[in-house]
């Protein structure tokens, strides 16, 4: 047990370190949320805590958005790092599994890997897209992207693939119906479920006062 917690300790450490200068959606605090989504989800679940908290932990650690699209940067530096760590084998591989199947796929992509511990990774990351959170890192991605904050012109696109989709440049309210307010549809667990559908309700408020005050109301 004590090895566990030095390894989250380690891995904490690393993480932090490795994510110093990433973008405000994607820092050390983003993966700390999603990490404490997983530990709160992850009580009413079956599933290996110690997988599923470096799961968290490690999620983002080298994300293809900001790495040229490559995938699989993610996956080989976690693999280094805790081999590093001397982290059983079977750990590494279900750890590599939840970085590479984590990501919102676009609504059309199949799931091809599952486990426990990736239905709560995924439900934890995709909660911190949500709510009040979720619209804070909405607008300040679109921010860093210098996207339009709306654009009454420019309707949203449910049709768009993820290589697509990555290039888009547009408006940030798109990204709501493209995907944000898709993700309650998408939980895994009976915890998210309940979680993003308190988040799914303020975002759903927050877009109607939006575009009432867009309209001059
Ligand atoms: P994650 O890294 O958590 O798997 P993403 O990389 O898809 O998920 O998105 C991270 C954050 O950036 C989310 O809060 C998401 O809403 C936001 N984001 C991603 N793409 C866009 C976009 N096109 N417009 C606005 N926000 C975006
Ligand atoms: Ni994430």
């Amino acid at each position: 047990m004590d090895k566990n917690i030095t390894l989250i300790n380690n891995t904490i450490a690393f993480v932090k370190e490795t994510l110093k200068d990433a973008e405000g959606g994607h820092d050390w605090f983003h993966i700390e949320r999603v990490w404490k989504n997983t530990r709160t989800i992850a009580e009413s679940e079956s599933c290996n805590m110690l997988v599923a908290e470096l799961g968290a932990l490690l999620h983002d650690i080298a994300d293809a958005k900001f790495h040229n699209g490559d995938e699989e940067a993610g996956p080989a530096l976690a693999r280094e790092f805790l081999t590093s760590q001397h982290v059983d084998e079977e750990v590494i591989y279900q750890v590599e599994m939840i970085i590479r199947h984590v990501s919102f796929g676009g609504g059309n992509t199949p799931a091809t890997f599952k486990s426990p511990e990736l239905s709560v990774v995924q439900d934890a990351d995709r909660l911190d897209a949500m709510g009040a959170i979720g619209i804070a890192r909405a607008f300040h991605y679109g921010g860093h992207k210098n996207r339009q904050l709306y654009n009454p012109g420019i309707p949203p696109d449910m049709t768009m693939s993820k290589e697509k989709y990555r290039k888009s440049n547009a408006p940030t309210l798109n990204h709501f119906y493209e995907k944000l307010l898709l993700l309650k549809d998408l939980m895994n667990t009976e915890t998210g479920r309940r979680m993003a559908s308190r988040r799914h309700a303020f975002m759903q408020t927050y877009l109607i006062e939006f575009l009432s005050e867009w309209e001059g109301g």
